[in-house]
């Protein structure tokens, strides 16, 4: 498959991780990508056209779709300079972090096309997960474009009412940090049983990625997969006790989500 005409802007960790993966499954798009540090770009030498800054655009490009992956505080700056590509034929596929479809759409000026999608870190590695909501006017052919741009990355899904980006946010959006919490304090707790530092560090990494590996090879439920490693009375269940206290992590991650999904509908504009 190929794709139609692309223009990136911002080609930095998420900007770059997308477009790695564009390139990976073999999706030679025809793409423009705005980035002022040319080394952000020098991976991707020769495979696409790097413009410094969004006036270098050749004027007679015309994107099938506009990814928007700067900074969100770079939005009120960049985004008045793209309204002259405001056309229904565009989509602009935004992945800034509390940016809203009514705030985008003020800024770009007219009636853009708008999805936002809020990817996440693993995007990196192409494990992503997006969730994806489409704005006023998005044509079902877009939204497979912008389906088929966030799948390069990982998995992709969708939602149709747009309060429901600020819980995606908390899961999602923030969950690598919440798992790399868990691999830090887990080595913390090896390291005071008196394992050695460095023996602790590589069994916290490893049993968190190889526990994530697993789920994602199983089609098991999480809980069963933590019930097979649970034997009666043995030393798991002794751990789980303590973890699953009503107060602790089931209560903990509740008042966790709720927190984020709250600060993230504080951020939205
Ligand atoms: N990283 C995450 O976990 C994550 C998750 C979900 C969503 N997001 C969203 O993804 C977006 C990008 O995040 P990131 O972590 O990839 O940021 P980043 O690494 O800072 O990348 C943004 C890049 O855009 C460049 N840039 C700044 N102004 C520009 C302009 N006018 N035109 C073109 N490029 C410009 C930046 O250059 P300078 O450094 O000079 O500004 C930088 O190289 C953010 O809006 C964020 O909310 C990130």
């Amino acid at each position: 498959m190929s794709l139609p005409p692309l223009l990136l802007i911002g080609c930095g960790k998420m900007g770059g991780a997308m477009l790695a993966g564009w390139l990976e499954k073999g999706l030679p798009p025809e793409t423009v990508v705005v980035e002022p540090h040319a080394g952000a770009v020098a991976a991707f030498a020769g495979r696409v056209r790097h413009v410094a800054s969004i006036a270098e655009i050749p004027a007679d490009f015309v994107p099938a779709a506009v990814i928007l992956a700067t900074k969100p505080q770079e939005a009120p700056n960049a985004l008045p300079a793209l309204a002259h590509l405001v056309r229904p034929e565009t989509v602009f596929l935004s992945i800034m972090a509390g940016k809203t479809v009514a705030g985008l759409q003020a800024l770009l000026g007219g009636a853009p096309h708008i999805v936002r999608a809020m990817p996440n870190t693993p995007a990196a590695v192409r494990l992503g997960f997006t969730v994806a909501c489409p704005g006023p006017g998005v044509t079902a052919a877009q939204r497979e474009l912008c389906d088929t741009l966030l799948s390069a990355v990982g998995e992709a899904a969708w939602v149709e009412r747009e309060s429901l980006i600020d819980p995606v946010t908390a899961v999602s959006g923030g969950g690598p940090a919440y798992v790399f919490l868990l691999a830090e304090v887990m080595e913390k707790a090896a390291i005071s049983q008196g394992l050695p530092p460095d023996l602790a560090r590589r069994m916290a990494r490893a049993t968190v990625a190889g526990s994530g590996a697993l789920l994602a090879a199983s089609t098991e439920d999480a809980s069963t997969l933590r019930i097979n490693v649970t034997s009666p009375k043995g030393t798991t269940e002794r751990a789980l006790a303590v973890l699953m206290r009503p107060e602790a992590w089931p209560a903990l991650m509740e008042e966790a989500i709720k927190a984020a999904t709250a600060r993230s509908r504080e951020l939205a504009g």
